[in-house]
Parts: structure tokens; C-alpha cells; sequence
């Protein structure tokens, strides 16, 4: 079903990597509600080819770019604002990776040559993305751009490693970076609190597939899926909510505010 609430934008997707991608499904309903889009990923990402794929489906360029390289991400800007003929209506940051968590290093004994490199790929990597749109002077006025965050930012799951500092530094960037681009363009900057996601980069995380039911029980409407985190992006692309801003928005079918579940106890 489409409402056409996106008819006439222009957007830039990071982060589409497979059909398991939140990315993905933000880009295929995207353009499904009218969109034009870019879709980027790192160089390695093009590899595998399922990008290139989804830019054929989805009639949308796929330009590399590794979310840390300035040089990247300035050229990613200048050719998305030629491929759609216009300045960016929105961004979404979907882009989440830990040395740390990949080598399986404990958190009271971690890497920190590592550690910088995940904040730079998960968190810096955002500040980047937006001053690189701010002194390209790259975005309409009202636009939005968004990032995928996880509540572990705010509470203490102890798997996800050094993701939490990553996340708490991601959406520190979105209310500091929405002050300054709400006063100069109108510009709204939110993160979305997800719901554990089966994907490459959720199912990275040691004890996921249990975690995953638990927060599933914990959660009165179950675990978003992917889809519907898709439809909030679009929603908060679109002019319904021209007035939200430097907010991390949970997006978890209810687990945030959760204390126990008889479905818990009963396990
Ligand atoms: N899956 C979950 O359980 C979950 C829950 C909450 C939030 N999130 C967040 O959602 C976002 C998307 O993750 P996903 O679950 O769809 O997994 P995913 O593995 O499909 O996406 C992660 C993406 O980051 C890209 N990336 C890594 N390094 C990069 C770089 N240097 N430059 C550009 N891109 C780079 C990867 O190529 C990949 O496309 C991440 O920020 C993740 O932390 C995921």
C-alpha cells in the first residue's frame, strides 16, 4: 500500500547491504511512497553484489563510500545532488560495525586501537555524513535525516560490548547536530531505537538468537521487524512530522517501558 507520502523527495540511504538490511526495507518504501533515491555502502559492501541488485529494482544509483572517508562522502554528496538533479530532502545512517564484537573480545578486556575504529565507522561516521551535508549547504530546507540507534545506548546489555558507547555517542551527535540544523535549515535530526533485528550486523552479537525471544516476550507487540522500522523512517522522512526533532524515538513494540513479563517468569 502506498500513500504517495514521500512523492517529489529526494534521499540518500547508507547502509543496504542484503534482503536482511533494515536498510533495504527503508529504501524499497521509500521509493514505493514516491521517493527518488541514492543507495551507498562501503567499497568492500559492493562485493557482494546485492546492492547493485537492489539499484537496478529500485531504478537508484549506488554510489560507494566509506562512511569515515571525508573525500568519500563529499564526492557521495556532489554526485547524489547530480544523480537527482537537487538538493537531499533525506539521509538515513544505517551503518553499525565493532572490531571488538567481531574478534569476540570480552568488554573488561577490549582492543582500544579497535574501540576508536568502531566509533568512528558506527558513531563518528554520523557527525561526518551531517558536516559534510552542512558545508556542502546539501540540504532542503525541512529535510530530515535519521540514524538507527539500540536501547543499549541507555541501559545495560552487557553483550553488546562497546556498541553501547558507540550508540550513546551516535545520538548525542543527533540532538548537538539537530540544534544546529534545525536553527539554520529547518533541518530535523532524530535516531530510532530499534528492536533486536535478525541481520549481518544484529546477529553479529553474542547470545542474539536468544536474546532476540526474550525481548520478544518482554515486548507487549513483540519485536518490531524490520518492515515496520521501514515504515517509521518514511513516516519521519515525510511532512507529518516537520516539527520532531533531536529525539531518540523508541521503535520497540513497547520494551523500553517494560519492567517484567509473567511471559519471563513463565519460561
Ligand atoms: N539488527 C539489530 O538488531 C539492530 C537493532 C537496533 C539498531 N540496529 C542498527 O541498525 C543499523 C543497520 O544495521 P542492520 O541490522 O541492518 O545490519 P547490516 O549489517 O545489514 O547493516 C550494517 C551496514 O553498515 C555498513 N557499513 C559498515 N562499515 C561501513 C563503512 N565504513 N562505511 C559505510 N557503511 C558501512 C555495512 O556494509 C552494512 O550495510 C546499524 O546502525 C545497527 O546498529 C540494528
Amino acid at each position: 500500500m502506498s500513500n504517495n507520502l514521500l512523492a517529489g523527495k529526494k534521499g540518500i540511504i547508507f547502509g543496504a547491504l542484503d534482503d536482511k538490511s533494515i536498510a533495504t526495507k527503508v529504501a524499497e518504501r521509500c521509493v514505493a511512497e514516491g521517493a527518488q533515491i541514492v543507495l551507498t555502502n562501503a567499497p568492500v559492501a559492493m562485493r557482494f553484489g546485492e546492492i547493485q541488485k537492489l539499484g537496478e529494482q529500485l531504478n537508484a544509483p549506488v554510489i560507494p563510500a566509506d562512511a569515515t572517508s571525508l573525500e568519500d562522502l563529499e564526492k557521495l554528496v556532489q554526485d547524489s545532488m547530480k544523480a537527482l538533479n537537487g538538493k537531499i530532502d533525506f539521509v538515513l545512517h544505517s551503518i553499525g560495525m565493532s572490531l571488538n564484537v567481531r574478534k569476540k573480545r570480552e568488554y573488561t578486556d577490549l582492543n582500544y586501537d579497535w574501540m576508536q575504529k568502531t566509533f568512528d565507522i558506527s558513531a563518528i561516521s554520523f557527525h561526518k555524513v551531517m558536516q559534510t551535508l552542512w558545508k556542502m549547504d546539501a540540504m532542503s530546507d525541512w529535510g530530515s535525516i535519521l540514524a538507527l540507534t539500540y536501547i543499549a545506548a541507555q541501559r545495560t546489555f552487557p553483550d553488546y560490548n562497546e556498541m553501547a558507547e558507540s550508540k550513546a555517542l551516535l545520538e548525542s551527535f543527533a540532538r548537538s547536530f539537530g540544534y544546529h540544523f534545525g536553527e539554520r535549515n529547518k533541518v530535523r535530526v532524530n535516531t530510532i531505537s530499534q528492536s533486536p533485528t535478525k541481520t549481518t550486523a544484529g546477529s553479529g552479537v553474542k547470545g542474539f538468537d536468544e536474546f532476540f525471544d526474550y525481548a520478544d516476550k518482554m515486548s507487549p507487540l513483540g519485536n518490531a521487524p524490520a518492515d515496520a522500522c521501514a515504515d517509521y523512517c518514511v513516516l519521519l522522512f515525510s511532512d507529518f512530522t516537520r516539527m520532531v526533532t533531536m529525539q531518540n524515538l523508541y521503535h520497540d513494540g513497547g520494551f523500553s517501558n517494560m519492567g517484567m513479563s509473567p511471559k519471563i517468569l513463565d519460561m
